[in-house]
């Protein structure tokens, strides 16, 4: 009678009281039941009271319960009650555009551990299935590599149809991809995005390609596509959804060259390079622009900043600033840019001092200088507020962190990190500020630190970059010049 199997509710009374509140019309305790089932919802049950609540036509606790199992489906499908749903039940979950999913493969592997749960009975419905499974989405390789070598797509002409549908697909030129009309080339909209760090290029010794994403919901870190070209001391950020990766070194040359990266179809490809050489660059997003602010190019550090306008594909210079800066720190507050630190080739010093840039006036100006000289400073913005963590002074390497005010115009000291650290990434999320990786002067750190504000403490997250990597047999440390947020919350 109830669908739900002792183990997957724990709440047995209220499974035995809402039928027979229903049953007595008793609306309030119905309801107070339903709000008590809410309020247990979890990766583990959720099916299974999504499922007590159609039976029982709880309208609002469905809605609620499928809800939350779209937006943990990555956690749901590790459950037992996953592969216990019926083929309507999975195909109205894997269907639904709002699932949160960090790329596509999800929910084939998912699919797939559905189907094999019970192969005889369920085989048969493999290509009802794959009509939900958003092909094209995947990468190229794990197209080839993976769906093209699953005996359960081999053995059935629908299914390789659908491979063949997302084939094309990545055969077309982008501008003519829209050509494909089908439900399996729109991606994914989730409410809330996986908020994922990701860590674009490095140096492990020499630039490499890989790019890693950290998922702060389940503590673990996983590989996406490779850049185009080995990078490391680029400038990354993001604009309208994509994640932008800017000059940097190749090993040999700095570039010019500016990568995109389109996490829906986990691809980057190249857009207009910039005019200069920049590695080691700030890069930061102001209005609908893309600065790169000074640099090194290879022979002097840089004192020119350029904007590039996504829309137009076009880089275009604008005021420079009063002083050459390569390893600079760059942060967003108020409106303004501002640059913090670095080093000055020509007089041979790490920096105290702090610019502010006002696009409005295309104009430089000097703010009040830190309490100390930090080149490679960590830089990131924190509730309307600017943080230099770390960085360095020649040979000496800092674990100390300011923040400024931009409205009082000062610096202020805050609680040490755990570690020294240069070249760090940075990213603030959930109220908190991220600091991941950099060197501490001897070796390469794979660790990443918080700080929360409220409580004025670094912690370090429990999960090492390099530990805590899914692709085994590289245990190569990777220093991450370039770290990347995308809070895709806009
Ligand atoms: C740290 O990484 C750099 C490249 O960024 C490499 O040259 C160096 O050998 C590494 N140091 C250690 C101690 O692993
Ligand atoms: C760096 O880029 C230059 C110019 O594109 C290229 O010739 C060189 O081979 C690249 N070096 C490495 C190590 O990839
Ligand atoms: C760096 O910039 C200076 C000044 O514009 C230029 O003379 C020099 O050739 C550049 N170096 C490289 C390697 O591009
Ligand atoms: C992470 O790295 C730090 C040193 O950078 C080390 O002390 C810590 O034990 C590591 N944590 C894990 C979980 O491996």
């Amino acid at each position: 009678m109830f669908p739900l199997r002792p183990q997957s509710c724990p709440f047995n009374g209220i499974c035995v009281l809402l039928p027979a509140a229903s049953l007595l019309q008793l609306m309030d305790v119905r309801q107070v039941c339903c709000e008590f089932l809410q309020s247990q919802l979890h990766p583990t049950n959720c099916l299974g009271i999504r499922a007590f609540a159609d039976l029982h036509t709880c309208t609002q606790l469905l809605s609620q319960a499928h809800a939350y199992a779209e937006q943990h489906f990555t956690e749901v499908v590790q459950g037992e009650e996953f592969v216990g749903l019926s083929l309507q039940q999975v195909c109205s979950l894997i269907s639904s555009d709002k699932l949160t999913v960090s790329t596509e493969e999800k929910v084939f592997e998912a699919m797939i551990a559905w189907i094999k749960h019970d192969k005889p009975a369920r085989v048969e419905f493999m290509p009802k299935l794959m009509e939900h499974v958003r092909l094209p989405l995947l990468s190229r390789d794990y197209l080839v590599q993976i769906v093209e070598e699953e005996a359960l797509i081999k053995n059935s002409n629908t299914c390789k149809d659908f491979l063949i549908e997302a084939m094309k697909y990545h055969l077309l030129p982008a501008d003519q991809r829209h050509l494909i009309k089908t439900d399996r080339t729109r991606p994914r909209t989730p409410i809330s995005i996986p908020k994922v760090m990701i860590v674009v290029g490095g140096q492990a010794p020499k630039a490499i390609r890989s790019v890693e994403c950290y998922d702060f919901q389940e503590d673990r870190w996983y590989q996406v596509a490779d850049l185009p070209s080995r990078r490391c001391r680029a400038g990354v950020v993001s604009i309208a959804g994509r994640v932008y990766a800017v000059g940097g070194f190749n090993s040999s040359l700095r570039e010019r060259t500016v990568d995109v990266y389109d996490g829906g179809r986990d691809q980057w490809s190249a857009v207009m390079s910039m005019h200069e050489r920049r590695s080691t660059l700030g890069a930061a997003v102001l209005g609908d622009l893309l600065y790169a602010v000074g640099g090194f190019n290879g022979s002097i550090g840089l004192s020119t900043v350029e904007a590039y306008n996504y829309k137009t594909n076009e880089w275009v210079y604008v005021a420079s600033m009063n002083t050459r800066r390569s390893s600079v720190g760059v942060g967003v507050v108020d409106g303004k840019l501002y640059a913090v630190g670095g080093y000055d080739g020509a007089s041979r010093q790490c920096l105290s001092t702090v610019e502010e840039y006002d696009p409005v006036a295309d104009q430089w100006c000097y703010v009040a200088d830190m309490s100390t000289r930090r080149s490679g400073a960590g830089v990131g913005v924190l509730g309307g507020q600017l943080y230099a963590a770390g960085g360095h002074d020649g040979p000496l390497v800092r674990k100390s962190v300011e923040v400024f005010n931009p409205q009082t115009n000062t610096w202020r000291l805050v609680c040490d990190m755990n570690m020294c650290r240069r070249n760090a990434g940075v990213c603030a999320i959930n109220g908190l500020l991220y600091v991941i990786g950099g060197d501490d002067g001897s070796c390469n750190l794979s660790s990443v630190e918080f700080y929360n504000p409220a409580i004025d403490k670094w912690s370090l997250i429990p999960t090492n970059m390099s530990n805590g990597r899914s692709y085994a047999g590289k245990s190569q440390m990777i220093k991450p010049h370039v770290v990347f947020l995308c809070h895709t919350e806009e």
